[in-house]
């Protein structure tokens, strides 16, 4: 489907591994935040165990349709909604924010969602090795934000070259 239709956004290989191999420890509910094409959410659902539920919210009526028809036959739920809308389905024990919106959301927010344990996934970061991360130069203040929140135990895990992903897991 992100063929068919030019879709350039979905996530790297690299990335859908590493959702795939988180999602493999999860029990309860996990969400994606930005469905796409679907790419992400079935790497998260081919990791997840069977009786794991994986929810995914799309804001865009055509792609949202497109992956429900796409996933029809697979456990995967799909919402033609506002992200924000999955919010009915919590807690998570893992969120995928990868809407725009989601990802700048205030974490306190964020950590309503999410059970003890529960991990927030985040990517599309450009790999840094200072502190302050940088990125083109300037603080990448949304990484700097996740990285030294307290509240959480996190990671930041370069999967390519050139792209990386933070993990943050609720204390
Ligand atoms: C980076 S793409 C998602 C890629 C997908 N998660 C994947 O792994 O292939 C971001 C998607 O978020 C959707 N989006 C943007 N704002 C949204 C919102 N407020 N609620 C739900 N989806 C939103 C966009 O339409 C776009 O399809």
């Amino acid at each position: 489907m992100s063929l068919e239709r030019g879709y350039v956004q979905a996530s790297r290989t690299e990335t859908g591994r590493l959702l795939a191999t988180l999602a493999a420890t999860r029990s309860g509910t996990i969400a994606e935040c930005g469905t796409g094409c679907g790419v992400g959410a079935a790497w998260l659902r081919t990791g997840a165990p069977k009786e794991t539920r994986v929810i995914t919210a799309e804001l865009d009526p055509e792609l949202a349709h497109g992956v429900m028809d796409m996933f029809a036959a697979d456990d995967i739920d799909v919402m033609h909604a506002d992200w924000t809308s999955l919010g009915e389905h919590a807690p998570f024990s893992l969120i995928f924010l990868d809407a725009q919106s989601a990802k700048g959301w205030p974490h306190e927010e964020i950590i309503d969602l999410v059970e003890a344990g529960g991990m927030i996934v985040l990517d599309d970061f450009t790999p840094c090795a200072t502190w302050p991360p940088l990125d083109r130069g300037r603080v990448d203040t949304l990484r700097q934000e996740w990285l030294a929140d307290e509240r959480f135990t996190s990671v930041d895990v370069m999967v390519a070259e050139d792209t990386s992903v933070i993990i943050a897991v609720k204390r």
